[in-house]
């Protein structure tokens, strides 16, 4: 090879080099970015983990990850996912809004709303002592939200377990996903009032389900008394440890101790009972991982049409 030639070849290879290294990421200090904010939030108010990971799992489930769920109603559309009954107790907006806001001043027009969403989701169960996963960047903010999807789409926690197993097929999830990442309810509150039934009025008798721990029921109707209207009391879906990204709520649910009917159903079927005590016999040998790994799936449904939103509770435009 010429000298000249050997010059042409080395320019093209640093070239390319260097390209990579400008293409990707999108924004070098995203990751660092949304760490900081996330943490600056969550060390002040640890609950609000538990928002933002429900919050990213009602977008996936809905239209993919595209951050639909943030999008405010307006005129021209007033029933956005945000309004649909399952999402009005999401909580963590201001987080995602945070680290949005500081990205855009960052690298503008860089990174997409649904991808804050993950981040931030990540980070706040890792500022909880939670486990990580890897969040692969480049989704789109979609410019369709409707509280008529999320109603299909978002699991109630009236379902039986062949109605949860389908919702999670539906976007490509399997029973152990389902299993895991119900996993997530080791965090966080469930409102009194969707439970009054299963505990006062089962079957229309005044009874109380019977899939319910006699002593766990008790516990239950004293923090949760039989009141109509009721839509402020609270109570922690796992009993043991609120707080803590643990095994235990596997563990409330094999004990009956679950506390929803949806929670409670993952004992009815052989697969998804077999990952639950499984975890419960082990101490959570496998969890952290197997969450990682379900995370990671989640996080990778949808979001390849749209744009990069400037904020998130807008569109750009609707062309
Ligand atoms: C399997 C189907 C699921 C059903 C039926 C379900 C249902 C619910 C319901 C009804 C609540 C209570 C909301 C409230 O009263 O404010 C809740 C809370 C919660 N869910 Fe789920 N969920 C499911 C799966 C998941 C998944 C996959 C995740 C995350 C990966 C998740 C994370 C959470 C968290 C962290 C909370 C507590 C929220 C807070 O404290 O604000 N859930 N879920």
């Amino acid at each position: 090879m010429t000298s000249f030639l050997k010059v042409l070849t080395l320019v093209a290879v640093f070239g390319m080099m260097a390209n990579v290294g400008h293409s990707y990421p999108p924004c070098p200090n995203v990751e660092a970015i949304s760490k900081r904010i996330t943490e600056y939030f969550v060390y002040r108010d640890p609950t609000l983990a538990a928002g933002l990971i429900r919050m990213l799992f009602h977008d996936c489930i809905v239209r993919g990850c595209d951050a639909s769920v943030l999008l405010d109603p307006t005129p021209y559309n007033n029933a956005t996912e945000k309004t649909a009954t399952p999402n009005l107790t999401l909580r963590g907006y201001e987080v995602v809004n945070a680290v949005k806001a500081a990205l855009e001043k960052e690298c503008p027009g860089k990174i997409s709303c649904a991808d804050v969403l993950s981040l931030v989701a990540r980070d706040a169960i890792v500022a909880i002592k939670g486990p990580y996963w890897y969040v692969n960047l480049g989704r789109k903010d979609g410019k369709i939200s409707l509280a008529t999807d999320a109603l299909r789409d978002i699991p109630s926690p009236f379902s039986n377990i062949t109605t949860l197993i389908k919702n999670f097929a539906a976007v490509g999830l399997t029973p152990k996903d389902l299993t895991v990442l119900s996993g997530a309810h080791t965090i966080g509150i469930g409102h009194c009032n969707i439970i009054q039934r299963r505990l006062y009025n089962f079957t229309g008798k005044g009874d109380t389900d019977p899939k319910i721990a006699p002593g766990y029921a008790t516990f239950l109707k004293s923090k949760c008394p039989q009141r109509v209207g009721d839509v402020t009391s609270v109570v922690p879906m796992d009993a043991y440890t609120p707080k803590a990204f643990d095994v235990k709520y596997f563990t409330t649910v094999s004990q009956k101790a679950g506390l929803f009917s949806s929670d409670a159903a993952l004992l009815d079927d052989s697969s998804t009972k077999s990952y639950l005590l499984s975890q419960v016999y082990s101490g959570g040998a496998s969890f952290g991982k197997d969450f990682a790994v379900s995370m990671t799936k989640l996080i990778k449904i949808g979001g390849t049409q749209g744009e990069i939103r400037k904020t998130c509770g807008a569109v750009n435009s609707y062309y």
